[in-house]
């Protein structure tokens, strides 16, 4: 019913021979990955490059971010959505902790990068989670909530067909403490009973929640087991292509 999303994050670490040389080494690996949606997403300045030595496979390319707003116009250091698209990309990470971190993103911006993303025509990985010190004082699901009220506030039905919710616990990224498969569940269950709240149960159902945080060729499957775990947002493991491509193939 929901197919899942396999995405790798590669956040600022290759160069662009190397992202080349990971991504022509991923393509015949995950060739036959019919089962699910495969992502992965470089750098802003290498999206065209590999969009274009991917063409044809079965492998999208996304953004890790992109402009609040939509139209050509003086914003000085920014990319819009539709430019993305321009160059190749289909999804759009948006509103990763580590943005939200180290550069102040607010949940507005999320919602205003969200909107920029949907009016260009492409999907929006939309990233929550709770840092440690908020799972220790019981506030895991309300920071949730939050991210995720205001993140998609004032879309429509139709919008959150091409929105894919990534869950990560920032205390488990880049960490190897991956959240229990028992703990990623109660988070994606709470978080679709939110969109049940704010979208209604068809909405709900049919939207995809990764989990991302330390997800390996290790713990792949046993995540991919739980009822509401429907992909990964995988940062570490991704670099290489053959470690994502086992995390792609994890069936
Ligand atoms: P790691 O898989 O390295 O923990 O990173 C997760 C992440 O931030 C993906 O967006």
């Amino acid at each position: 019913m929901r197919k899942p999303v396999i995405a790798g994050n590669w956040k600022m670490y290759k160069l662009l021979s190397e992202a080349v040389e990971t991504a022509l080494a991923l393509k015949p690996l995950v060739a036959n990955a019919n089962h699910c949606e495969v992502v992965i997403a470089p750098v802003f300045v290498q999206i065209k490059t590999i969009a274009d030595r991917l063409e044809g496979s079965n492998i999208n390319v996304a953004a890790q971010d992109c402009a609040p707003v939509e139209k050509q116009s003086a914003n000085t250091g920014e990319v819009s959505a539709e430019m993305l698209k321009d160059v190749g990309c289909s999804h759009i990470i948006i509103g990763h902790s580590e943005r939200r971190q180290f550069y102040a993103e607010s949940d507005n911006a999320v919602n205003q990068k969200t909107k920029s993303c949907l009016t260009s025509g492409l999907k929006a990985i939309v990233c929550v989670g709770e840092m440690l010190a908020e799972r220790e004082a019981g506030k895991a699901e309300e920071v949730v909530k939050t991210q995720v009220v205001n993140g998609l506030a004032g879309l429509t039905t139709a919008d959150m067909e091409r929105i894919i919710i990534a869950y990560e616990p920032v205390w488990a990224i880049g960490t190897g403490k991956t959240a229990t498969p028992e703990q990623a569940q109660e988070m994606h269950a709470f978080i679709r009973q939110v969109l049940t709240e704010t979208h209604g149960k068809v909405v709900a159902d049919s939207t995809r929640i990764l989990y991302g945080g330390s997800v390996k060729p290790e713990n792949i499957k046993e995540l991919m087991n739980q009822e509401d775990v429907d992909g990964a947002l995988v940062g570490g493991a991704s670099l290489d292509a053959n470690s994502f491509a086992q995390i792609v193939n994890y069936k």
